[in-house]
């Protein structure tokens, strides 16, 4: 016999335990299935074992979709500050680190302990591990097949999230769900991701992995649908394989591929401009004159780039070839030639296409009762707290809802 519930939550992670302890707390019957042995695996490993649970500024312009206004309804009526509510009334520790960024002072285990008490409260029942088999409609709610047992719900939730990570239990299944339903997608790709580079180009470049410094990247162009153009102001890290550091894990969201990403690294000055009036007044030679600015190692590849010697003279340069070299500092624009993959991706852009989803409950409008939160829809935050503040307000509301 099947076990009845008014509503199945497929994927106990951030977004599926929110809306399993909301709609439980609300009196609803809810069974919390996830596939995973260990639970929360993503919370687990966030933020550095600290979780970066929300970030205080929180807004719409955070998060990227092909619907920009999608997330506002959820954004409004679940804030960062009701989360922070909640870890404070369970007196978990919590400081701000980096522009508007909480985490958790001991350790993310406590907001996946948070979570399960807020199941608790509502008498979520788990189900896991186990594998869903099929979800099907039937007339009056969903038959969910499983391989421990099967399930009628009134309503489903899928909040399996994205690709990422597939080493920690990530999966398609939110996708597959979607298409069985004949809801469009977003086509998804690893986001918050470093970025690799290879050919003669990028040879100059690759003994310096382990420089970091602060920089400006921005790709793209606000022209089409969705939001396109990506700046950000933050560190960049060199890497054996290529570039990564908040900087371009942030810039990784809006990169298309083959397309250039453009460093300003040296964002305080106009190298050019520096250099052609400093001619007669600064040292001599051009290796020592950026190392003032840069890191050595990062002046010599720079110079080694763009052909020129690192004890050539700046009296002896002609203006353009000092412009050229300004340019390559304010304005390096570099096509990576791929990322590292959802091996390393800490989201997954795209998704479920929020054209077939209500913003207010976050349900299929063409199948009553089915909804997908969290990261398995087409919004994905910033790096930064975001990603979990999306999964908390679309749980919420789902949760509110079914
Ligand atoms: P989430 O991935 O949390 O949960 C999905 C659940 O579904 C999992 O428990 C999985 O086992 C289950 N599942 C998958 N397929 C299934 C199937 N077929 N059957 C049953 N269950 C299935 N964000 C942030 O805001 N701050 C941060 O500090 C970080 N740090 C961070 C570090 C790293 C290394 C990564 C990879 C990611 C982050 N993130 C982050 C992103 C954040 O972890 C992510 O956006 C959220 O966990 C998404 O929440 P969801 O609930 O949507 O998916």
């Amino acid at each position: 016999m099947a076990k009845q519930y008014d509503v199945a939550v497929i994927g106990a992670g951030a977004a599926g335990m929110m809306c399993a302890a909301v709609a439980a707390q609300r009196g609803k019957r809810v069974v919390l299935i996830d596939h995973a042995e260990k639970l929360a695996e993503k919370i687990r490993i966030s933020g550095g074992g600290r979780c970066n649970f929300t970030n205080v500024n929180t807004a719409p312009a955070n998060f990227l979709s092909e619907n920009p206004h999608f997330c506002k309804s959820a954004l409004s009526r679940y804030t960062a500050q009701d989360f922070v509510a909640l870890v404070k009334k369970h007196r978990i520790g919590y400081h701000e680190k980096h522009r508007g960024q909480l985490f958790c002072n001991d350790s993310a285990e406590q907001i996946i302990q948070m979570l399960k008490a807020e199941c608790a409260d509502g008498d979520v029942t788990w189900r896991m591990p186990t594998k869903v088999v099929s979800i099907d409609k039937t007339d009056d709610g969903f038959m969910v097949l499983t391989d421990t047992g099967d399930i009628v719900a009134d309503s489903v939730v899928i909040a399996t999230g994205g690709l990422s990570i597939p080493k920690i239990g990530a999966t398609d299944f939110g996708y597959r769900i979607a298409e069985q339903f004949g809801l469009k997608m977003v086509d998804p790709r690893p986001g918050l991701v470093p970025l690799t580079f290879d050919g003669p180009t990028w040879e100059a470049f690759v003994p310096l992995a382990g420089i970091a410094l602060e920089v400006e990247v921005e790709t793209g162009s606000n022209k089409g649908k969705g939001n396109k153009r990506g700046f950000f102001k933050e560190d960049l890290l060199f890497t054996h394989r290529g570039l990564s550091g908040p900087a371009i894990l942030q810039i990784s969201s809006y990169w298309q591929p083959g397309t250039p990403i453009i460093i300003n690294l040296l964002p305080e000055m106009d190298v050019a401009e520096v250099l052609i009036e400093g001619k007669g007044t600064l040292k001599k030679q051009l290796g020592n004159v950026l190392s003032q600015w840069l890191p050595a190692r990062l002046a010599e590849g720079l110079l080694a780039a763009n052909g020129l010697a690192p004890d050539a003279r700046l009296a002896d340069m002609p203006d353009a070839k000092l412009r050229k070299l300004g340019d390559a500092v304010n304005r390096w624009a570099i096509v990576p030639t791929g990322s590292e993959g959802y091996r390393k991706a800490e989201v997954t852009l795209g998704g479920i296409d929020t054209r077939e989803l209500s913003q207010q409950t976050m349900m299929a409008t063409k199948v009553p009762g089915l909804y997908f939160i969290g990261e398995a829809v087409d919004v994905t935050g910033w790096l930064g707290g975001y990603n979990f503040q999306w999964a908390w307000s679309s749980g919420y509301v789902a949760g509110q809802s079914v």
